[in-house]
C-alpha cells in the first residue's frame, strides 16, 4: 500500500481534531456532544484519516430505520464528511467514504445510504457520483442560508 495516509476508526482522543476541521471545512457545525453520541451509537462508522500521525479528515454518520417498498430497512446516512485543505485531491475522502460504506453493510446490516449536499458544492458531489451515488431528489430550502440541498444515495450489496 503506497497511499501516504491510513484509516482508522474515531477515537475519542481525536475529538478535538475532528471538531477543528469541521469548524474549518463546514458551516453546518456540532455540539460536543453530538460528536461523542454518534461515536457511542455507530461507532463502526466514525472513521478518521490519519496523515504522519495527524487526523486529517473525518467520516461520522448514522444509522436509521425507514420505509421503503419493501418494508422496514436500515439506511445509512452520512451526517458529515471532511478532508482538511492542504490534504485534498489525493483519495482521502474517497477513502473515508468507501470505508464507511463498507462498515455501514458489514456491521449494521445496512442496505443503502444517504446524504445531503449543497447544489453548489461541486467537490463532495463529484465525490459521490465517483463512488456511486445517485442524485434522488432536491431538498428546496435545506441549508440554514436557503440554500437546497440534493437527496443522494447508494444502494449497498
Ligand atoms: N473539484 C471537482 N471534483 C472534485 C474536487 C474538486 N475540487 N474534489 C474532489 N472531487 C471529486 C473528483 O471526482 C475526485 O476524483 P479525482 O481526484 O480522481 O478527480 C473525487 O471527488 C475524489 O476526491 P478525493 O481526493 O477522494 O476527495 P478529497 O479528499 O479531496 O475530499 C471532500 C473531498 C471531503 C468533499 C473535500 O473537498 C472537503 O472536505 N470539502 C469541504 C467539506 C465538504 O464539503 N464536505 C461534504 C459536505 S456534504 C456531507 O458532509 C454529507
Ligand atoms: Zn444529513
Amino acid at each position: 500500500m503506497d497511499r501516504p495516509f491510513n484509516t482508522r476508526k474515531f477515537k475519542p482522543e481525536d475529538l478535538n481534531q475532528v471538531i477543528y476541521i469541521n469548524q474549518i471545512c463546514l458551516p453546518e457545525n456540532y455540539s460536543t456532544h453530538f460528536f461523542i453520541e454518534l461515536y457511542n451509537n455507530f461507532p463502526e462508522t466514525f472513521i478518521v484519516a490519519e496523515e504522519e500521525e495527524k487526523v486529517v479528515g473525518y467520516i461520522m454518520c448514522r444509522i436509521e430505520s425507514g420505509f421503503s417498498g419493501l418494508g422496514l430497512i436500515k439506511r445509512g446516512h452520512v451526517v458529515s464528511i471532511a478532508v482538511l485543505p492542504g490534504y485534498r485531491r489525493k483519495g482521502i475522502g474517497g477513502a473515508l467514504l468507501k470505508e464507511a460504506l463498507h462498515a455501514m453493510a458489514a456491521h449494521y446490516n445496512v442496505k443503502e445510504c444517504y446524504l445531503e449536499v449543497r447544489v453548489s458544492n461541486v467537490p463532495a458531489i463529484n465525490l459521490y457520483r465517483k463512488i456511486g451515488f445517485r442524485i434522488d431528489r432536491v431538498i428546496r430550502g435545506y441549508y440554514a442560508n436557503g440554500e437546497n440541498a440534493y437527496l443522494m444515495s447508494i444502494k449497498l450489496d
